[in-house]
């Protein structure tokens, strides 16, 4: 396999590397950046958990070739909070139960983020159909909903809140919410 040059930005830094032709983004994330806030699970395309944003989009990372970023701006759960600031909708995460044990919740946030950036008053149903790509195992899903719902009546989804630093977490096209 040939290796490609990509020049794309990676939680607002400018980036350059070369990647195989076969490179998965999720791969390059977690073993080549050590963005391991992407998580791997089902690894075809099925449970969320390894969801970013490509060009504001959720994006499950373990089908997406990483030189198919060249050019675009990638967000990983590391890019949603900086500078010690959570979001109002990480915020929520914490105080509405939207995770348990944590290992689809980089994914969940990525997408609600990204659910709050294109719809900001969106209703229940539209956030149950945007995040059923997202699967959880653990909270039934109620909780996710329940912050969802929280940040964005507060307005506030991808705005950061000071002073807050987040739970140690953190999908081809998937602009639906379908995985
Ligand atoms: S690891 Fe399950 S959708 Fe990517
Ligand atoms: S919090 Fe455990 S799988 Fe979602």
């Amino acid at each position: 396999m040939g290796r490609q040059r990509i020049r794309f930005e990676l939680n607002g830094e400018r980036r350059e590397m070369d990647v195989e032709a076969d490179r998965l983004l999720l791969d390059l994330l977690r073993e080549d950046l050590q963005l391991t806030g992407t998580k791997e699970g089902c690894r075809v395309g099925i449970c969320g958990t390894c969801t970013v944003m490509v060009d504001g989009r959720p994006m499950s990372s373990c089908l997406y070739p990483a030189a198919y970023a060249d050019g675009t701006k990638v967000t990983t759960i590391e890019g949603i909070a900086r500078g010690g600031e959570l979001t109002a909708l990480q915020r929520a995460f914490i105080e509405h139960g939207g995770f348990q044990c944590g290992i689809c919740t980089p994914g969940q946030i990525v997408s609600a983020t990204a659910l709050l950036a294109e719809r900001p008053k969106p209703t229940d149903d539209e956030i149950r159909e945007w995040m059923m790509g997202n699967l959880c195992r653990c909270t039934g899903y109620f909780g996710i909903v329940r912050a969802s719902r929280a940040a964005a009546d507060g307005g506030g989804g991808g705005r950061r809140v000071r002073g807050l630093t987040g739970p140690a977490t953190s999908a081809p096209l998937r602009g639906t919410g379908a995985a």
